[in-house]
């Protein structure tokens, strides 16, 4: 969240506050019913905690930018990448990666995405010991699956982790200045090393389809007699702006995607009934039936999804609910919160596995929306449906410890003993 903190902490809503880290919910609950458009002095921001309010500012592009240039301030190098432009400028370097990530069949990804999963969870069943859920499964699996999805080798864990958890801690800057300039340097680094295995990694992976996209994307059409500006690849997308969006595909792929599996399996050791429909507690004959585990994951991205709050800058004076956003004004949305707005989910703190799927914000909507939101599912139902066939019970040895982030809400450690079926037949799955 970016912001300024001088000001006195907000009453209502004081993010890196211990109660709200630990149950942020009450809190956005209360700032919704006091107000859905909200002036946080703290952040310096309004502050959006409705639904419909949220997908007005992510649908309007015109009055709302990622690019905050657009309103005269400046984004460091390190920081300028898909996430950070707008349209028309953002439309080359989104392109190049969807076709990156097209280029791999949907069947081998979900079968890749499977085979980690079930060693991870068979890595669980037989460790004979209580676990770490977030450390010695969550994170383990996100990089794995990550790296595999790239095309590279995992990098060297202690130091991709601090790194990782830099820029990670870096999004709450605004509340807290001193997590700005890791964040900065650990973001630069991150973008030095994606940058190197671009050039190396295999051809299969994404990272050689990306490289094939940048260098067989004929300019000359596009661009008639332009010259090609210095640090710029054939496909018109600046070096810079094409390492530091793969650094943020590898980032958001490793962070988000191993927050989801943590905080989702923390929703499950606390309701273990969840994983009944999918053959949770004894061993599935045949699979899980397909609609109850895609009504399951839906609802675990909605109540559960890491990403709590993401940014616009105002560009044009515009209404939002009841109030004039000026230009200039950042609005941070609650995206966490919009996901349980009763006005569009009817008792929004529970888990409905009738309700329609795919409304809810935990990937965002619009020009930005989330790029890997297919794959991330994959790997969340992927673990699902590993747990289901394996039909292992998780019962709470310990507190779940939140890590004290605001933007991206997620775990440091779930402890776990793990009982496995008696009689525990192996169940074979093909999709
Ligand atoms: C649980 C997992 C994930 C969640 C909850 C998530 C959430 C989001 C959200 C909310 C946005 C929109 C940001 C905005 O509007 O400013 C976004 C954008 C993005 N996500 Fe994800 N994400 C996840 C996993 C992934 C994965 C696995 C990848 C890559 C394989 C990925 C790549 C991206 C990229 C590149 C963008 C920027 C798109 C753009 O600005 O055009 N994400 N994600």
């Amino acid at each position: 969240m970016t912001g300024a903190t001088q000001t006195p902490r907000d009453p209502l809503y004081d993010p890196l506050a211990p109660a709200v880290i630990a149950a942020p919910h009450p809190y956005y609950r209360r700032l919704r019913q006091h107000k859905r458009v909200y002036w946080h002095a703290q952040l310096d921001s309004w502050v959006l905690t409705g639904y419909a309010e949220c997908r007005q500012v992510l649908g309007d592009t015109t009055a709302f930018g990622s690019d905050f240039r657009r309103v005269g301030e400046d984004i460091p190098e390190a920081q300028l990448s898909v996430q950070s432009l707008d349209p028309p400028e953002h439309g080359a370097i989104r392109h190049l990666l969807v076709s990156a990530l097209h280029a791999r069949s949907p069947a081998s990804m979900a079968e890749a995405t499977a085979r980690l999963a079930e060693r991870q969870v068979a890595g669980l069943r037989d460790s004979g010991r209580p676990v770490d859920l977030v450390s010695e499964f969550a994170r383990p699996l996100a990089l794995r699956t990550m790296c595999g999805f790239l095309g590279v080798e995992p990098p060297d864990g202690p130091w991709f982790e601090e790194m990782s958890n830099a820029i990670v801690r870096s999004m709450d800057a605004g509340l807290d200045p001193a997590r700005a300039e890791p964040g900065t340097k650990a973001r630069g680094e991150l973008s030095r090393m994606v940058g190197d295995w671009l050039e190396t990694a295999g051809g299969d992976g994404f990272l050689g389809a990306a490289r094939a996209a940048r260098d067989s994307t004929a300019p000359a059409a596009d661009r008639g007699s332009t010259p090609r500006a210095a640090g710029e690849g054939t496909s018109g997308v600046p070096e810079t702006v094409l390492a530091n969006s793969l650094r943020a595909v590898l980032h958001a792929g490793y962070e988000s995607v191993s927050r989801l599996l943590g905080n989702a399996l923390a929703r499950l050791v606390a309701e273990p009934a969840l994983l009944a429909p999918i053959g949770g507690g004894a061993p599935s004959k045949g699979g899980a039936p397909p609609e109850a585990l895609d009504a399951l994951v839906d609802e675990l991205l909605r109540l559960e999804g890491p990403v709590q709050a993401d940014a616009r800058v105002c560009v044009s004076d515009t209404d939002v609910g009841e109030e004039r956003v000026r230009r200039g004004e950042v609005v941070v949305l609650m995206l966490g919160a919009a996901n349980r707005d009763p006005e569009v989910f009817a008792a929004p703190d529970t888990v409905g596995l009738n309700r329609r799927r795919g409304v809810h914000l935990a990937f965002g909507r619009g020009a930005h929306a989330c790029l890997g939101a297919a794959f991330a599912t994959l790997q969340l139902r992927a673990v699902l449906s590993a747990l289901g066939d394996a039909g292992l019970v998780l019962t709470a040895r310990g507190p779940a410890v939140y890590e004290p982030t605001a933007t991206l809400r997620g775990l440091r450690s779930l402890p776990v003993s793990v009982s496995a079926p008696a009689a525990r037949p192996h169940a074979h799955r093909t999709a």
